[in-house]
C-alpha cells in the first residue's frame, strides 16, 4: 500500500488523473474502473482538461462503474448514470457502448449481477479502479460487515450512507434504500486500485483502513492485502496517520 499525502482536494485531484493518464499511455485500451461522489469531481475535471488539450484519447478505452442505485432509473437526476454523464462521458470518447454501469431497474437483479461481472472479466479484468471512501470505510456500497467474498451484488445502504447521500435528494425519504454494487472480490481482483479522500471527516475512516486490523467492519482494511494500492489522501483526511510515504 502506498500513501500519499497532498496539500489539498486540487492537488489530490490531479495526481489521480495522471495516473489514469498513465494507465492510458501505457495501455490505450485500459480497463478503467470508476467512481462517483463528490470526491473524483476534481480528477474528472482534471482527465476531461486533458482531454481536450489533447493529452489523452479514451477512444480505445472502456469503464465499469461500481455502483448504481437500486430502484432508480437511468434518467432521473440523481442515478449515477445520469452523474457519469453529466460530470464526465459527455466530455470525453469514451465509446457509448464501452461504458458500463448497472441497472438499477434490471427486472432480474442476479443475472444482472452476474453478467457485470462476466463482462468485466471478458473485457480483461479492470486496469484501474478508483475509488472514494465513505465515512464508516465503505467503498462501492460495501458497507460495514460486508463479506468479502461478494461479488457484484444487492446491498442495502447504511443509516450513515442514506444521512450522507441526502444532500443530493429532495429529502432523506427519497434516498434509494439498496444499491446495486461491485462486490469486495470484484474490487479486489482489479489489477491496481487508487483510493482519494479529502476533507476531516474522512481522517478516521483512512486512519483505519491504512493503519487498522483488517475487519469487515471497515470494508477498505481489506486493500491492505491488495498488491497494487495507491491512497492519495489530502492532508486533512490523512492528519490522524501516523504513517506517511511520500
Ligand atoms: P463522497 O462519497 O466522495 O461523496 O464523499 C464517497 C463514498 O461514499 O464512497
Amino acid at each position: 500500500m502506498r500513501v500519499i499525502v497532498v496539500e489539498n482536494y486540487e492537488e489530490m485531484s490531479k495526481k489521480a488523473a495522471l495516473m489514469i493518464a498513465s494507465q492510458l499511455y501505457l495501455n490505450p485500451k485500459s480497463v478503467l474502473g470508476l467512481a462517483t461522489g463528490s470526491t473524483p469531481v476534481g480528477m474528472y475535471e482534471e482527465l476531461i482538461r486533458l482531454y481536450e488539450s489533447g493529452e489523452i484519447d479514451f477512444s480505445q478505452a472502456m469503464s465499469f462503474n461500481l455502483d448504481e442505485y437500486y430502484g432508480i432509473s437511468k434518467d432521473k437526476k440523481q442515478s449515477y448514470h445520469s452523474f457519469m454523464k453529466e460530470t464526465f462521458f459527455d466530455h470525453i470518447n469514451i465509446p457509448e457502448d464501452k461504458r458500463f454501469i448497472p441497472d438499477g431497474l434490471a427486472e432480474d437483479v442476479e443475472n444482472e449481477c452476474r453478467n457485470y461481472d462476466k463482462s468485466i472479466i471478458e473485457m480483461g479484468g479492470i486496469d484501474i479502479q478508483v475509488l472514494g471512501i465513505g465515512v464508516n470505510g465503505h467503498i462501492g456500497f460495501n458497507e460495514p460487515n460486508i463479506n468479502f467474498e461478494a461479488k457484484t451484488h444487492l446491498v442495502n445502504l447504511d443509516e450513515q450512507t442514506i444521512k450522507d447521500n441526502a444532500r443530493f435528494f429532495d429529502s432523506i425519504d427519497e434516498v434509494p434504500r439498496q444499491a446495486i454494487s461491485m462486490g469486495m472480490k470484484t474490487i479486489m481482483q482489479s489489477k491496481k486500485i487508487v483510493l482519494l479522500a479529502s476533507g476531516k471527516n474522512k481522517a478516521d475512516a483512512i486512519q483505519k483502513t491504512i493503519e487498522g486490523k483488517i475487519t469487515s467492519d471497515l470494508p477498505a482494511s481489506l486493500l491492505q492485502i491488495h498488491k497494487d494500492v495507491v491512497i492519495i489522501v489530502d492532508k486533512e483526511a490523512g492528519e490522524k496517520l501516523s504513517r506517511r510515504d511520500i
